[in-house]
């Protein structure tokens, strides 16, 4: 695996720095774009890496991933009732289908989803149990207690998140959430603001590779059906209106953030999480998905 990540780092240094870094959250318009990472953890919990896969960065949307997890266990199916699992094919802060969809959003990884999500693992509870849950779940999963919060970028983006503040009010005046909205969108910032590096994300993600148990203790983490329910939403839903492109060139389950980075699950094999800032139109690292496509194009990997 060293050999195999070693060439992918040596494949992508062409188009290192290619795409946007993503600017509408001012603590991420500093990162430099040429910067990359690429971790691999396998069955028996070792990760392997190269380049910049030590250097912590902002997961943004791949918690959304983790807190769905948190928030089916904690809840179960009921969460269906309030957010759906369809492909939305539009961008992950579009307000379009909400309005004719009764204020139910599409799907668990569009921010509107994830906001419902955030919601429901908040319950009658606070936001800081909520947040103290999926850190705990992180730090337990990636061995690392180094995972933390960036205080910088929660505000960073609660100062400029006019977009989400308007799809959590929007939500609000159909009933679809039941907490405070200003909680909701702190609980979310947040969670968007975990820093984690490359080897710390793909082994913190394992346990969806192996039907919800971490392989090398055992610890059945989720229930196996809702690890595979969890890679199905990912795969369809992940990349938002680059869902299809990814799937056709990838093959795996995955999901983008704006910091970066990607999460790619591999079924019975492990975790690949990969980090270039430079982001698509969709939000997607350019960079990273090319990553992955040579990386499943020398091992095989799609799921198809
Ligand atoms: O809510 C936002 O806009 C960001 N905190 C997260 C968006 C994101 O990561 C989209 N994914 N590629």
């Amino acid at each position: 695996m060293d050999e195999l990540l070693a060439e992918v780092l040596a494949e992508i240094e062409p188009h290192r720095g290619r795409g946007r870094v993503a600017d509408y959250i001012p603590a991420l318009a500093r990162v430099d774009p040429n910067r990359f990472g690429i971790a691999f953890a396998g069955r028996d919990g070792m990760v392997h890496g190269a380049g910049d896969c030590d250097e912590p960065f902002s997961i943004q949307s791949i918690s959304k991933v983790f807190m769905l997890q948190l928030a089916l266990d904690k809840v179960g199916a009921k969460l269906w009732d309030k957010v759906g699992r369809e492909p939305s094919g539009s961008a992950f802060n579009s307000i379009v289908q909400l309005e004719s969809e009764r204020g139910i959003p599409r799907n668990p990884l569009i921010n509107a989803g994830a906001m419902v999500v955030t919601d429901h693992l908040i319950g009658n509870g606070t936001m800081g149990e909520a947040l103290e849950s999926l850190l705990g779940l992180l730090r337990a999963e990636s061995r690392d207690e180094r995972v933390h919060i960036d205080e910088e970028v929660a505000h960073s983006e609660a100062r400029t998140g006019s977009r989400n503040r308007a799809l959590a009010w929007f939500m609000k005046s159909f009933g679809t959430l039941s907490n405070d909205v200003e909680t909701v969108l702190e609980g979310y910032f947040h969670q968007c603001a975990v820093a984690m590096s490359c080897r710390q994300l793909a082994r913190a993600a394992l346990f969806l590779a192996f039907d919800g148990r971490d392989p090398e203790t055992g610890r059945q983490v989720t229930a196996w059906h809702r690890a595979r329910r969890i890679n199905s939403v990912m795969m369809l839903c992940g990349h938002y209106d680059n869902s299809g492109e990814f799937a056709f060139r990838v093959g795996l389950p995955g999901k983008s953030g704006v910091g970066g980075g990607i999460l790619a699950i591999v079924p019975g094999e492990g975790a690949i999480a990969v980090w270039s800032p430079g982001l698509n139109a969709a939000g997607t690292s350019e960079t990273g998905a090319l990553a992955l496509e040579m990386l499943v194009e020398k091992t095989r990997w799609s799921v198809f």
